[in-house]
């Protein structure tokens, strides 16, 4: 279902610590309306909250997931988020908003990057209904406790989150 895309090229940004069925979800989406799609993976040492894998095996997740759409590239990005679509010559960034409760962090994010480059369109994608409880923080809590985690991220993904979190 991709026959009538013309819309350029879009960064879909975020940790992806670790990637989930959500997050690729909108991802394929995303490839289905724009022309190439840029999947940009935070990758920031100087953010609060470490992260469980490294910039280069997030990115390596989503690159082995997403071959399949042929327009979707992923890169580790360390600078503003308007400057790395800029450098992409991307005209929209495309974020999942699943509950009310993503709506107040993304419209701060949306006025600060709006206010950075009024030239490039933030759009949100509500989220798949069974992707809406979905998050990278509650897959590693149940990782952390042996939870099943088949249906919430790819096979590999959930092996190597079990080999890192398991108590
Ligand atoms: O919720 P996430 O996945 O950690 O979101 C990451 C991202 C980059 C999408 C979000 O923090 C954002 O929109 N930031 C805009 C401000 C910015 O450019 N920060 C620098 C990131 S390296």
């Amino acid at each position: 279902m991709n026959a009538a895309r013309n819309g350029g090229t879009a960064v879909v940004p975020g940790s992806y610590d670790p990637v989930t069925f959500g997050h690729l979800d909108i991802i394929g989406r995303a490839a289905n309306v724009f022309d190439n799609v840029i999947v940009g993976v935070v990758n920031q040492p100087v953010r609060k909250v470490k992260t469980v894998f490294t910039a280069e095996e997030r990115v390596a997740f989503i690159e082995s997931e997403v071959a399949e759409y042929g327009n979707v590239q992923v890169k580790p990005f360390d600078t503003l988020l308007v400057d790395f679509a800029r450098e992409h010559g991307a005209k929209a960034i495309v974020k999942g908003l699943r509950a009310i409760s993503d709506f107040e962090y993304e419209f701060e994010m949306n006025q600060l990057n709006r206010k950075m480059a009024p030239d490039i369109e933030s759009m949100y994608m509500m989220a798949a209904p069974e992707f809406s409880f979905l998050s990278s923080s509650g897959v590693k809590e149940l990782a952390m406790f042996g939870g099943d985690l088949s249906g919430l991220v790819p096979d590999p993904v959930a092996a190597r989150l079990q080999e890192e979190l398991k108590r």
